[in-house]
């Protein structure tokens, strides 16, 4: 295994790394110009084997912008991925051609499974309904921009919190700060996994937003994530139920400011567009900066690299989660971490009972 300073979980850096990160991004906005050619002579391998926006142009823009280059792919059926090239060969290969890779996965864990193999360091920019590290750097610069502190903040968060990896990300990351609260709104089907609310403290539920927005200072809405649904009936059931509209931000206070990761679907109405608590579409603005800031310190500074896999075997555990990349490369060493009778899959996080 390599020791390079991969980003696979943002809580595998610190507080004091997210917060040069995010002053790093700030900076780099005021004044774009001195960090043209920072990254000259470096290249950029983005691996998007799912769709992408705003993930895959704003770090592709974020490297052109240093003065780098950018090599990849967002469609792995014009790649050798369409014969049936593994993950671990395909990343070890586009590796050795980078100084820095950025994937995208629809499987939980695949991006810390390429990492180890990997060549150069490797951002995850979203691992199935697990994680996305790089959101959340963008949520938090708005944040810091917008309200002025990351801590004493009342965040509601509404729509898909069980498959919608950008919360998974951001809650893990703002439970680190003082004073701040969530509250989680949503159906009781697609509420926050149990390895996101286990280690919380201060958190509620709500099933409406109308009950819940009165007293936050951040309403945080997200796509219901229709490609991760076991059926079509379920996401149809699921579609449509959670809409902000200008009727409930009537009830909100003068401050409270709305974000959304974007791509946005039925729950915000375009109404809302107008409204200037509503920052999504700032926020995905930011997300550029934040990404130049995150490639030059991890390309320039002495990060310490994550240890990967800290686990053990357990006795022949097997991961149940369906959807963890334990079940699709044979070749990775299983690894779980044993806490009070309960397992957590080092790949996907998933729990359950030895
Ligand atoms: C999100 C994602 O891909 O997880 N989009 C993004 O990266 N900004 C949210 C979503 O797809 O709903």
């Amino acid at each position: 295994m390599k020791n390079f300073n991969h980003l696979i979980d943002l809580n595998d850096f610190g507080k004091p790394q997210w917060d040069e990160i995010i002053s790093l991004g700030e900076k780099i906005m005021d004044n774009p110009h001195i960090y043209e050619a920072s990254c000259r002579g470096k290249i950029m391998g983005t691996l998007f084997y799912e769709p992408s926006t705003r993930t895959q142009m704003s770090f592709q823009s974020a490297m052109l912008r240093l003065g780098g280059g950018i090599i990849g792919f967002d469609n792995p059926t014009a790649s050798s991925v369409m014969k049936g090239e593994s993950l671990k060969d395909t990343t070890k290969i586009v590796s050795s051609y980078s100084d820095i890779m950025v994937m995208r996965h629809p499987v939980a864990g695949s991006v810390k499974a390429a990492a180890l193999t990997a060549d150069c360091p490797i951002i995850n920019a979203g691992d199935g309904g697990h994680l996305h590290p790089t959101q959340t750097l963008t949520d938090m610069l708005t944040l810091h921009k917008e309200k002025g502190r990351l801590t004493g903040l009342r965040i509601g968060i509404c729509g898909d919190l069980k498959y919608g990896r950008t919360v998974h990300s951001l809650v893990k990351a703002l439970s680190c700060y003082e004073g701040n609260s969530f509250v989680f709104i949503s159906a009781d089907e697609l509420q926050m996994p149990d390895y996101i609310t286990a280690p919380l403290e201060k958190w509620s539920k709500s099933d409406s937003i109308d009950e819940a927005i009165g007293g936050l200072d951040v309403l945080y809405m997200t796509r219901i994530q229709k490609e991760r649904f076991p059926s079509g009936e379920e996401y149809e059931r699921q579609a449509s139920r959670y809409i902000l509209d200008p009727g409930k931000l009537k009830k909100a206070g003068e401050d409270l400011i709305v974000l959304h990761p974007l791509p946005r679907l039925h729950e915000i109405d375009a109404a809302v567009d107008s409204d200037p608590r509503a920052l999504y579409f700032k926020q995905a603005h930011y997300g550029m900066y934040v990404r130049m800031a995150l490639i030059l310190i991890m390309l320039n500074y002495d990060i310490t690299p994550p240890v990967l896999l800290k686990g053990e075997t357990h006795g022949g555990a097997k991961c149940k989660n369906d959807n963890c990349i334990l079940q699709n490369e044979p070749h990775l060493p299983q690894s779980f971490i044993k806490n009070d009778g309960v397992i957590t899959c080092e790949y996907c996080e998933s729990r359950f009972a030895l």
